[in-house]
């Protein structure tokens, strides 16, 4: 409203200079101006509301390739003034005047190059993953190519991340791994090499090694499989994922752990358990349905309605009160499932069944040792047959339940970090270009992020802020 009121001022001024002109047409002259100036203002703030793209979704359609209900933001309930004088103060305001960037004072890093530890051994698919490039590097075109298949861009330019949106990521998927990237950033200040790389958020790989192998794209996403070039990266869900209340990796790790110790793994139930969402055009989940017989089957499986947690606090939804079963069964959904480090983490034997799907640190497991592989033929079968084989061998199903646990409290958020890292750094060596901001590009940095959140998310967003490390990254 300010706004229009400097605006009008001058209008309202003209009268006393106009001393030969009737005053009623000087009113009527001002009036028309006032009345002008006002929908060119308002016309312009109508195009800057309905054309300005937001982290927060707000006018980006759902990815064409994989369609979902769109969600209004919230920003699609006020007023286009608000609206515009938000967006102003979150993409144009917040970045450059930090006020959670004092961390580098607080605590400057000391590099101890001695104390530089070996990163776990699943990072050398990092080197697998970028292999198709390393004879024709990534050029500019690769990247053209990629953002045919990107629901956004991350430019990574002198320290400071540039994304440019083309479609809504499913919730806040995109919001926060764009805030992953900034904690990046953040953990490792000077030591991230510029980049320019295209972003899927959805689930399914589409980069096809057979219909691409021609010209490999370039396509971050959160899996892959054997047969696609897309490269695996770390879920938004690592720093929370705010709409089920599934809390930043580490606290949930430490609840998770703290839970599973309530009974020691002798105490728990002898079947395998499951609970989760079957209703997500999963064959697999399906099939799961049948094997429900503790007798004939040694299974339990339970429905997961998020809507009904969501309604009831997630009060009978903890991750942490899941751990009560010796067995825990992970079945894939739609495609990879944010859920294989929470049943990781339960110190139950966990029973995987053959995944299609791989995400950067599921590539570490090995089986027998930290878990038990189920076939999806013959589901119920082979689940009852891992059971039973527990039966046989307590000490040694104990051990892989532990083994399964300790595999994933050591993916602490180091290491995620670091795996970023050392992705970055590599896919970097790649670029045969310089990146350079592209017009349609906007800064975001950790203000703009938090200012476009709601107040849920940025509790989730505040509490995985990251701080410069005291030590390097773990060498590969
Ligand atoms: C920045 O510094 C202020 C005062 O020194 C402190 O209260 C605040 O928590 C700091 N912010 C972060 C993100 O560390
Ligand atoms: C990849 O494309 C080929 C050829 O179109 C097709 O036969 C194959 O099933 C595709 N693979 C996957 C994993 O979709
Ligand atoms: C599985 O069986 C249990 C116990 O009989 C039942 O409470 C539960 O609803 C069943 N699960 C499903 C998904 O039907
Ligand atoms: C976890 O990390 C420790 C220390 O680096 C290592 O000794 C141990 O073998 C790791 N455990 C697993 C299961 O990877």
């Amino acid at each position: 409203m300010g706004l229009l009121s400097n605006i009008s001022r001058p209008a309202n001024r003209s009268p006393s200079s106009s001393f030969f002109i009737p005053r009623f047409f000087v009113v009527v002259a001002a009036l028309s101006f006032t009345i002008l100036l006002f929908f060119e203002v308002d016309s312009f703030v109508q195009s800057f509301v309905s054309s300005t793209k937001t982290i927060a979704g707000h006018n980006l359609e759902p990815t064409p390739w994989h369609p979902f209900p769109p969600k209004p933001s919230s920003l699609d309930q006020e007023s286009k003034y608000s609206v515009a004088s938000k967006i102003l103060q979150c993409s144009y305001l917040s970045c450059g005047r930090s006020t959670t960037d004092n961390t580098s004072q607080h605590n400057p890093p000391k590099h101890d190059l001695s104390k530089s530890e070996s990163c776990p051994d699943f990072f050398k698919y990092i080197h697998r993953d970028l292999e198709p490039w390393t004879k024709s590097k990534i050029s500019a075109r690769h990247i053209m190519g990629a953002q045919n298949f990107a629901a956004f861009r991350i430019l990574i330019i002198g320290g400071k991340l540039y994304v440019d949106l083309y479609y809504a990521c499913v919730q806040s998927r995109a919001m926060f791994t764009i805030w992953s990237f900034l904690q990046l950033l953040r953990r490792y200040p000077g030591k991230i090499p510029d980049v320019d790389l295209m972003f899927d958020c959805m689930d399914k790989p589409t980069i096809n090694r057979t219909e691409h192998a021609s010209m490999p794209l370039p396509l971050f996403r959160y899996c892959t499989t054997p047969a696609h070039f897309d490269i695996p990266f770390p879920d938004w869900s690592f720093w929370g994922w705010s709409e089920i209340n599934i809390q930043p990796w580490e606290e949930e790790f430490r609840s998770i752990k703290e839970g599973s110790q309530a009974h020691s793994w002798r105490k728990k139930s002898p079947i395998a358990y499951w609970k989760g969402n079957p209703d997500v055009a999963s064959p697999l989940r399906m099939a799961l349905l049948q094997c429900n017989d503790t007798e004939m089957w040694r299974a339990q499986i339970m429905r997961q309605d998020w809507g009904e947690a969501a309604r009831g606090g997630f009060k009978q939804s903890k991750l942490s009160d899941q751990c009560n079963h010796q067995y825990k069964i992970y079945t894939e959904g739609y495609a990879w499932s944010v859920s294989l480090k929470y049943i990781l983490a339960c110190g139950s034997v966990p029973l995987i069944v053959s995944p299609e799907y791989l995400d950067f640190f599921s590539r570490g497991l090995t089986p027998q040792k930290n878990y038990l592989p189920v076939r999806p033929s013959d589901l119920c079968l082979s689940i009852k047959l891992a059971v039973e084989w527990g039966y046989g061998h307590p000490d040694m199903a104990e051990a892989v339940g532990r083994a399964a646990q300790d595999f994933i409290g050591n993916l602490t958020m180091d290491r995620v970090y670091d795996y970023m890292y050392h992705l970055l750094v590599e896919y970097s060596k790649l670029l045969d270009f310089r990146p350079r901001q592209p017009p349609a590009a906007m800064e975001v940095c950790v203000d703009s992020v938090l200012c476009f959140a709601d107040e849920n998310q940025r509790r989730f967003l505040r509490k995985s802020l990251a701080f410069p490390s005291s030590s390097l990254p773990c060498s590969i």
